[in-house]
């Protein structure tokens, strides 16, 4: 994939990294990342990659932005840690501070450390507060690799192969992925189709009293960057409240400014009972979270539920500089403009080259679905785009079940220049690759 240096001091490393670490962990471009500032990355050998992958949307601000690094440092030599033997500061300003920018009335947050955990602790929730058991999640879905959220869990059979036996009461419904459907440019009869699966799960699987939740991203990531309509998740939220099912939206990819907005459901006006959270929530630092009503999040009652690690107090002061710089920067505004403007012009090459079949995305979580000549899913092109993206120094990752789409996540403070030299990078390279 990339040219040996002679002295690749790259190469050294990775020897290292082939006896050392386990192979399971695999990794798109095979540098050794060393630093990285603003929307770059610089390996071994000190050269630079143009960053649109923001370690999988989490580098939102950039990476180490200064007000962050400063959050961290100053945090770090006041209080590292004290788990559940005492309350601490930024946990308690950090939970205030998200409640203010959730939105509707969502106001009570439990703090964890990653999007898995999140999702595993939202879940216990709902399971509790409701005495329900069962979950519904959507077909293309990514909740995390832990044994709950791979079960919960469908974008992708590498995810789940093998792993089997699951934990059981998961029902998985279709999701409105209308390029890929039967429905192609019918989206409101390919929500209705889903919506009315839903409605015959209840008379064939299960019973609505035995559901606690459906659990759904606003817009599938690992499952190739589709945005739900409007009216499914507008239809899910009717559903669940006619039936006292609580709506879990999990915006641990969309959330914090990605997709032109504070939260990705801010897009559909529907307030969801619990809102998940993590990767861009602290610029680079581990941390996630999850928020729901008080009125909920009082029938949990203390010590059900914890975490040793979870709202440490330096990810939480990290926390708190991110959300500062996403609103002092406007960068959801910036995600909302820019967005729009890098898929205008990638927009244009649908129709032009016949391997591109569609681009789609909300604010700058952008899918760029490749196809084959006879418009099945090309995951060999997606592929071979992303290989030739590296090549000339910007870093490109896909996703879809087929891992036939690109998916760009660039920093939300890229500047108009270097959004400018990545596309250039990223058309050339489809040019060039797809014939
Ligand atoms: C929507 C969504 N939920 C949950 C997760 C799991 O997050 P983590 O990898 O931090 O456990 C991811 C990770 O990509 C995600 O995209």
């Amino acid at each position: 994939m990339m040219t040996v240096k002679t002295t690749d001091k790259n190469q050294e490393y990775l020897k290292l990294d082939d006896l050392h670490v386990n192979p399971v962990l695999s990794r798109c471009a095979r540098i050794v990342v060393e630093r990285a500032k603003g929307s770059f990355v610089y390996d071994m050998n000190g050269d630079a990659y143009l960053d649109f992958t923001t370690g999988i949307a989490v580098n939102n601000v950039g990476h180490c932005h200064p007000k962050v690094v400063e959050a961290v440092q100053k945090q770090a030599g006041q209080l590292m840690h004290t788990s559940v033997t005492t309350h601490h500061k930024p946990y308690i300003d950090l939970c205030k501070k998200i409640a203010e920018i959730a939105p509707g009335r969502l106001d009570s947050c439990f703090l964890a450390n990653s999007g898995a955990e999140a999702v595993e602790g939202a879940v216990k929730m709902a399971r509790y507060i409701t005495g329900r058991p069962a979950i519904v999640n959507f077909r293309g879905s990514f909740h995390g690799r832990t044994m709950m959220t791979t079960a919960l869990t469908t974008s992708k059979l590498v995810y789940r192969e093998k792993y089997e036996p699951f934990p059981g009461s998961i029902y998985t419904m279709p999701f409105p992925y209308v390029y890929r459907s039967s429905f192609r440019n019918n989206v409101e009869a390919c929500v209705e189709h889903c919506l009315h699966e839903i409605e015959m799960m209840f008379k064939q699987l299960v019973h609505p009293e035995q559901v606690a939740a459906f659990l759904v991203e606003p817009v599938q990531g690992e499952g190739g960057y589709v945005p739900a309509p409007a009216s499914f998740l507008k239809g899910l939220r009717e559903i669940a409240d006619k039936h006292g099912i609580l709506l879990i939206i999990d915006e641990v990819q969309t959330g914090f400014g990605r997709t032109g907005k504070m939260f990705a459901i801010e897009h559909y006006g529907v307030e969801p009972d619990i809102m998940l959270m993590a990767k861009g929530i602290a610029g680079g630092m581990p941390i996630s979270g999850f928020i729901s009503r008080r009125e909920l999040t009082q029938k949990w009652q203390p010590g059900r539920h914890g975490s040793t690690f979870g709202g440490n107090p330096v990810s939480c002061a990290a926390a708190l500089a991110t959300i500062d710089v996403l609103q002092s920067e406007k960068l959801a505004e910036r995600s909302a403009k820019l967005g729009k403007e890098m898929m205008d012009r990638l927009s244009k090459l649908v129709g032009k080259n016949p391997h591109v079949g569609e681009v789609r995305g909300l604010g700058m979580m952008i899918g760029v679905e490749l196809n084959e000549k006879d418009g099945s899913p090309s995951h060999d092109l997606a592929e071979a785009v992303a290989a030739k993206c590296f090549e000339n120094k910007l870093l490109v990752l896909t996703c879809g079940s087929h891992g036939h789409v690109l998916r760009l996540i660039p920093p939300l403070n890229i500047s108009d220049e270097e959004a400018k030299q990545g596309l250039d990078i990223l058309e050339n390279a489809i040019n060039q690759v797809c014939k």
